[in-house]
């Protein structure tokens, strides 16, 4: 018996040492010390031994047990190094390539240009008010001075939900709303920045698009407090030297209503292409609030008096960062947007 343990032993070894990976060498490792291994079958016939022969023999199996423990732990931590080495050969990292770029977002140009008139506007004692994009017709016509059958209806197509709701054309609804809460309480001041809606679609007009509203009621307010307004805001956005012009025009919601032009800061005035020659850009219309409109959203217009300007952000953007269609404000071409 205990030269089968032994022949049983030399063998092992043999093949331990020849194992060719961790599987194979899992394999010998059961059939040599698992339940029905060879050591355990012969563990199992110590039984019929002599009483003297039986502690000899019992201990020679567990020496040999250990010893194949061992042979087998050495094996498997020489193919383990073995493994890892030809995984880490298979996986070698080339530090010769260039480096993963790392993409760091910005601003879209449209929301700087809003932040910046926010600012400008919160700095001279404005809030910002905000209000839905689904309007009513109410709040975007009616309360604007445009009753059902007004003609000025047809400049501001819009898309309906039905007849009382739309998606807002202006942001102008914003100021019967505030008025409405606020009434009779002076001053109001607010700046109302947002999104809107028209059906226009072409190089300088989106379906979408972004306005910001100005409001200041308060009392005795008038014409030269608008111009004077405008004039900050205009000068922060395009440049200490710019001027202001004021062309007669016509908005239900004001009277008298007026497009303001800012001096072209192309060519200064002297007239260029982007000023079509004449030396002024249109920026905005305005006006001084309607009698009308402060009524029917609860200031008295004989206590008070306001004035009331939209400005289109695209077209604020497109100016000052020379975009020259509009399109490219909404197509996310991250080599577009990277430029801000
Ligand atoms: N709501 C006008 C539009 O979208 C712009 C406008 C003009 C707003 C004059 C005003 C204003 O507040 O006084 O075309």
């Amino acid at each position: 018996m205990l030269q089968n343990l032994s022949n049983i032993k030399e063998k092992a070894v043999k093949t331990i040492k020849e194992a060719a990976d961790l599987e194979s060498l899992q394999e010998i490792k059961v059939a040599l010390l698992g339940k029905k291994g060879e050591i355990s079958q012969l563990s199992r016939s110590l039984g019929s031994l002599s009483a003297e022969e039986r502690p000899q023999m019992g201990q020679a199996i567990n020496q040999a047990k250990n010893s194949l423990e061992h042979v087998i732990n050495e094996k498997m931590a020489e193919l383990q190094k073995a493994a890892l080495a030809a995984r880490l050969n298979e996986e070698a990292v080339d530090i010769s390539l260039p480096g993963r770029e790392f993409l760091c977002g910005g601003k879209h140009p449209l929301s700087l240009v809003r932040e910046e008139i926010e600012e400008i506007f919160l700095g001279l004692g404005y809030k910002i008010a905000e209000g839905p994009q689904v309007e009513s017709d109410y709040y975007n016509f009616e309360a604007m001075n445009l009753p059902p059958e007004h003609p000025a209806r047809d400049m501001q197509d819009s898309f309906y939900f039905n007849e009382k709701l739309l998606l807002r054309t202006h942001t102008s609804p914003v100021q019967a709303r505030v008025m409405e809460k606020q009434a009779p309480e002076l001053p109001v001041k607010i700046i109302s920045p947002g999104v809107v809606y028209r059906r226009d679609d072409d190089a300088t007009h989106s379906p979408m698009f972004h306005q910001a509203e100005g409001l200041y009621i308060d009392k005795k307010v008038t014409m030269a407090d608008l111009k004077g307004t405008l004039l900050i805001m205009v000068k922060k956005l395009f440049g200490a030297d710019r001027e202001l012009r004021f062309r007669p025009s016509y908005f239900p919601f004001t009277e008298p209503s007026a497009e303001v032009d800012i001096s072209c800061f192309a060519c200064g005035g002297a007239g260029c292409r982007l000023c079509h020659g004449t030396g002024w850009i249109e920026i905005l219309g305005s006006g001084m609030v309607h009698p009308h409109v402060l009524e029917m959203s609860g200031y008295d217009p004989e206590l008070c008096s306001g004035f009331a300007f939209g400005v289109g952000l695209e077209r604020i953007a497109m100016l000052k960062y020379g975009i020259n269609d509009m399109r490219l404000l909404f197509d996310n071409d991250i080599r577009f947007l990277n430029r801000f």
